[in-house]
């Protein structure tokens, strides 16, 4: 026991500290964490809290609370089987695999025996927790190919054993129909090798009778709808269950929601995995279907009213199956063995007699066959009065127990024992089960006392005996109100889970054992192998009389409390939410009476009367120790004085918290919900400063090879740069180098040396040329130097370039514009560098003609029109005496030219005689026309002024072609003024422009100097 508490001990806390992170989410996940403790109402609240979350699963310290969810949860599967497995589940959720693997763990540390007590109403889930159980083990326990062997077995017992002792009721589909204890045993190493199956409270009745909605026991349906033809030729079986006295009498022999083909099919396969020969199978089967045949038997009064069996068919099928001769069978359900002194008288059974004979005999041999198939007997009659004696006797169990840990773990850490106010159900049980004075012993003294007994009788003899017990009540001594409540013939008790009322009405039949003597004697016979088993003669033998149906009750009941006290127990609790097998339906009422009924709030009590939370010193150092800096990191001295020192420091006050040998004690939950608080907060300033550190840590290192990484790409970079500059540089002084070669010897021939050079050189000359060309043939002066050795080239393109831009110039030139420039040309080379004042002419154009033919007189024009005029000017002409100045036109024709004053032609001169044209070597305007003087036709050579002298003598000389007899004179001219007598002109140069006859009578021109550009 001491090892065991120890061990409980520290799972009550591993779930509460799962609880407390929790807490806030879905309420607590263990009840003893409730602040209202002793409130049924948040108690309530809490459970239905988490069962809206579908968190069937809560704890009240190690008692696991199940809450049937009436629907598949995901939370069976293989991971969470492993999750669950043996590990240290600090913070797991509430779970039936804890509780099954806290009960192994124990047993492979300690050496103890565990028990998991499963507790609850119909429906509640306790067959399916079982099986859940089970699972878990056959999952998480080691195992060997052998054993595997073991493992199927017990897992398969369990179709079976529901076939045969589940039912179908108003509450549950699958109810189990009797209790059950199993025993798995483990080798020393944690293995199971064996297992051990106990039944209780098979509810017999049930194979005679059920209730509406209800129905017999599920194998006579699945026989029925899955055997084979042949089989159920065999044993002589209709398939319609409704041939079938025993099976129609709840009016649901087939219900939708069971499938009784597929459950004959694993009965079936599980019956011949768990080594059942063919032949036990045959006689198993002869026994249910015998049990069919009995129902449908029928008894007829003769005429001294005897039962009588007036159809024997069913006879002979019973007969056939069990192996027992059809007339001893026959006299055996219609008579009775009555024992007088040393004879024994058969006497014949009434027909009302017989029919219970033969019911009681139809559930023996079910009830023992039952009994034999999970092999162990432990008969009794199953009435509701005995399920609750066996709870009342449990829940002392319980509380003993769990006080006794309490009050031993308190004895053990040296904690003062403060007693807890609970209600102590003993004297229920007493009430019950005492000897002599219970209800039980009253019960069976009534049934063996001489006389007429009856169920009244005994009501009487309860209120003689019991009648003044405080838990005991009848309708006769119930106040005024109550009586109301309660029919003639009930009792009622107080169990502590509330009032239960009986009727007392079949007790005696009930308690009594109504198989006669003779009818076992006929089994005994039988060659059915399980039938001859089950009646022994052995019981025949024994001239006592059986132990009645309570009596053996209390007996098997207290054979298993012995079991169970020699075991460390588990327990779970079991809960229906609601009576319509509806998932996520919450019906407050009822669950209110199961917490009631279960004693729930009974033990939450129990285990919060002291302290609500206990930890061992090092593991509550450990997980609290950062909320005090003299504890943090490492406390060095005792635990216990670390404890100390955290608490203080923290503020717990003095009656929060007590210290143990080993362990602190906290008195209220709320004091441990602040201090979880406080640690949640710290551990999470904590890890972010440990984080922080951390990651500064990782990033330095990061930093650090970053830049190790960053010098060595730079050094590489750095290298390839320089190399590719050095690379580079070699290469430019190559260059250089041929280069400055090249230039020195750029005017040597072409050699390997300078050819580069000059290949440079030549289109850098070329390319800037380009640039540099001369825009007009008149620019002489641009041209770019060129290197001696492109002399040649130079000239020949810039011939190129003059001949070129000169083309362009001709070819953009008008024919006009042409003939000026020819013109021109003609003047150039009469005057050009000879006449002062011919440079400026130069750029003004000579005009085609001065005059217009509008401008001549029409008198003279109409003389002269026979021939073109080439050019006209007015011109001054001077007298050739008097060197009067005149003005005249001058026009030039094809082939004379005319002198005119207004309408008269004052002189004509053919070209083809004329001498020549003088003009001086100054800027005057003044030229001279010598014409020849031969004949006085003539008159003598013309002196002429005119504004235009270039162009007009120029245009004279062309068009007469006299350009070879033009002269320039120099100071003075001589010309002609009649045959034979000359004059002289005289050119100077002056202050301003006069033209007048000299005192030497010479015609005196004076001009200004022109500066000669
Ligand atoms: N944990 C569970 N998950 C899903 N369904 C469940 C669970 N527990 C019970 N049930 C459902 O409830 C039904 C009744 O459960 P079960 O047969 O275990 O009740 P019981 O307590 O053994 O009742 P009885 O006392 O009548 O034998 C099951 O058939 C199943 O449908
Ligand atoms: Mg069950």
């Amino acid at each position: 026991m001491k090892k065991y508490n120890r061990e409980v001990g520290s799972r009550f806390h591993i779930n509460m500290e799962g609880a407390l992170t929790a807490r806030d989410r879905v309420g607590v996940q263990d009840f003893v964490l409730l602040d209202s403790y002793t409130s049924e109402i948040s108690f309530l609240d809490n459970l239905r809290k988490r069962f809206r979350e579908n968190l069937i699963y809560t704890y009240i310290g190690t008692l696991l609370v199940s809450v049937n969810p009436y629907k598949e949860l995901d939370i069976y599967t293989h991971k969470k089987k492993e999750l669950y497995q043996g590990v240290n589940f600090f913070e797991l959720p509430p779970h039936i695999y804890a509780i099954a693997d806290n009960a192994y763990r124990v047993m492979c540390t300690e050496y103890t025996n565990h028990f998991i007590l499963i507790s609850g109403e119909s429906g509640a889930g306790k067959t399916e927790a079982s099986k859940k159980i089970l699972e878990f083990y056959a999952k998480t326990c080691q195992t060997t190919e052998q054993l595997q062997v073991v493992r199927d077995r017990l897992l398969l017992s369990n179709p079976v054993l529901e076939a045969f002792g589940n039912a179908k009721t108003l509450r549950n589909d699958n109810s189990s129909r009797f209790g059950k204890y199993m025993d798995i045993q483990f080798s020393y190493t944690g293995a199971p090798v064996g297992g051990h199956i106990l039944s209780y409270l098979l509810e017999k009745s049930r194979v005679a009778h059920q209730n509406h909605g209800e129905r017999n026991f599920h194998i006579f349906y699945q026989l029925l709808e899955g055997g084979e033809e042949e089989l159920l030729r065999w044993l002589g079986l209709d398939r319609n269950p409704l041939q079938y006295h025993y099976l129609i009498q709840g009016e649901c022999a087939k219900v939708s929601s069971i499938n009784d083909k597929s459950g004959w099919k694993t009965v079936r396969k599980a019956l011949s995995v768990i080594d059942f020969t063919d032949n036990d199978i045959d006689d198993l089967l002869g026994v249910i279907a015998s049990v069919l045949h009995l129902g449908n038997i029928q008894f007829n009064p003769d005429s001294q009213g005897h039962a009588n069996i007036t159809v024997d068919k069913e006879i002979r099928w019973i007969s056939k199956l069990l192996g027992v001769h059809v007339l001893v069978l026959q006299e055996g359900l219609t008579h009775k063995k009555i024992e007088a002194k040393a004879d024994e008288v058969l006497s014949p059974l009434s027909v009302e007699q017989a029919f219970c004979a033969r019911d009681a005999l139809a559930k023996a041999i079910y009830g023992r066959t039952f009994t034999w198939l999970v092999n162990k007997i432990n008969e009794s009659l199953a009435n509701q009065f005995c399920i609750n004696y066996c709870n009342e006797k449990l829940q002392q169990l319980l509380i003993e127990l769990t006080l006794k840990s309490e009050q031993e773990e308190y004895e053990a850490e040296g904690i003062q024992w403060e007693p807890i106010q609970y209600f102590n159900n003993k004297i229920i049980c007493d009430l019950v089960e005492q000897k002599y004075k219970g209800i039980i012993s009253i019960l069976d003294e009534e049934c063996l006392r001489p006389g007429e007994a009856t169920d009244l009788t005994f009501l009487d003899r309860l209120e003689e005996k019991v009648g003044a017990h405080p838990h005991f009540l009848t309708h006769k001594l119930a106040d005024q109100k109550t009586r109301k409540t309660m029919c003639r013939g009930d009792f009622r008790l107080l169990h502590y889970a509330g009032e239960v009322t009986y009727n007392v009405v079949g007790f005696l039949d009930k308690n009594n054992d109504l198989l006669y003597r003779n009818l076992k004697e006929v089994m005994c016979d039988s060659t059915n192998f399980i039938v001859k088993n089950c009646f022994t003669s052995n019981e025949l033998d024994t001239k006592k009389r059986p132990e009645t149906v309570a009596t053996q009750f209390r007996y098997s009941l207290m054979g298993l409390i012995d079991i169970l006290m020699s075991k460390v127990p588990s327990y779970v609790r079991c809960i229906k939410p609601n009576d319509a097998k509806q998932p996520g339906r919450f019906d407050d009422m009822l669950v209110r009476h199961q917490v009631k009924y279960l004693g729930l709030m009974e033990h939450l009590r129990v285990r919060r009367a002291g302290f609500a939370y206990r930890r061992k010193f090092d593991a509550f150092l450990k997980r609290y120790k950062l909320l005090c800096p003299d504890t943090w990191p490492n406390w060095h001295g005792p635990a216990s004085e670390g404890v100390e020192r955290l608490v203080k420091y923290i503020g717990y006050k003095q009656e929060e918290y007590k210290m143990g040998r080993t362990k602190i004690f906290i008195r209220f939950p709320k004091t441990l919900f602040a201090t979880e608080d406080a640690y949640q907060a710290s551990k999470n300033a904590l890890v972010a400063r440990l984080q922080a550190k951390y990651r500064g840590k990782i990033q330095r290192g990061e930093f650090q090879k970053q830049k190790k990484a960053a010098i060595k790409i730079e050094t590489c970079w750095r290298g390839i740069q320089a190399r590719q500059d050095a690379g580079k540089r070699s290469w430019a002084v190559k260059i250089i180098k041929k280069f400055i070669k090249g230039f020195m010897l750029r005017n040597q021939p072409a050699c390997p040396e300078n050819k580069d050079f000059l290949a440079f050189a030549r289109s850098n000359y070329l390319m800037n040329l380009r640039k540099n060309l001369p825009q007009t043939v008149l620019d002489k002066k641009t041209w770019l130097k060129p290197p001696t050795y492109l002399q040649t080239t130079s000239e020949l393109l810039q011939k190129l370039h003059k001949r070129t831009l000169v083309q362009k110039y001709c070819r953009g030139i008008s024919a006009q514009h042409k003939l000026q420039m020819q013109q021109k040309v003609v003047a150039s080379t009469l005057f050009k560098g000879k006449k002062e004042g011919y440079q400026q002419s130069v750029t003004k154009p000579f005009s085609d003609s001065r005059l217009r033919e509008q401008d001549i007189n029409p008198k003279a024009f109409q003389l002269i029109r026979h021939e073109r005029l080439r050019y006209g000017v007015p011109v001054i002409k001077y007298n050739r005496n008097g060197f009067k100045p005149r003005p005249r036109q001058l026009l030039l024709m094809q082939t004379k030219a005319y002198i005119v004053e207004e309408d008269k032609i004052k002189q004509k001169i053919e070209y083809a005689t004329l001498k020549g044209v003088s003009v001086s070597n100054l800027s005057d305007g003044v030229f001279v026309i010598h014409v020849p003087c031969e004949n006085n036709n003539q008159k003598g050579d013309v002196i002429l002024q005119c504004d235009y002298v270039f162009e007009t003598v120029t245009k004279l000389c062309t068009i007469a072609s006299k350009q070879n007899s033009f002269k320039i004179v120099q100071g003075s001219l001589k010309f002609t003024i009649q045959p034979g007598k000359e004059g002289i002109v005289d050119f100077t140069s002056g202050h301003e422009s006069q033209v007048f006859k000299g005192k030497n009578g010479h015609l005196m021109v004076m001009t200004p100097r022109v500066k000669s550009r």
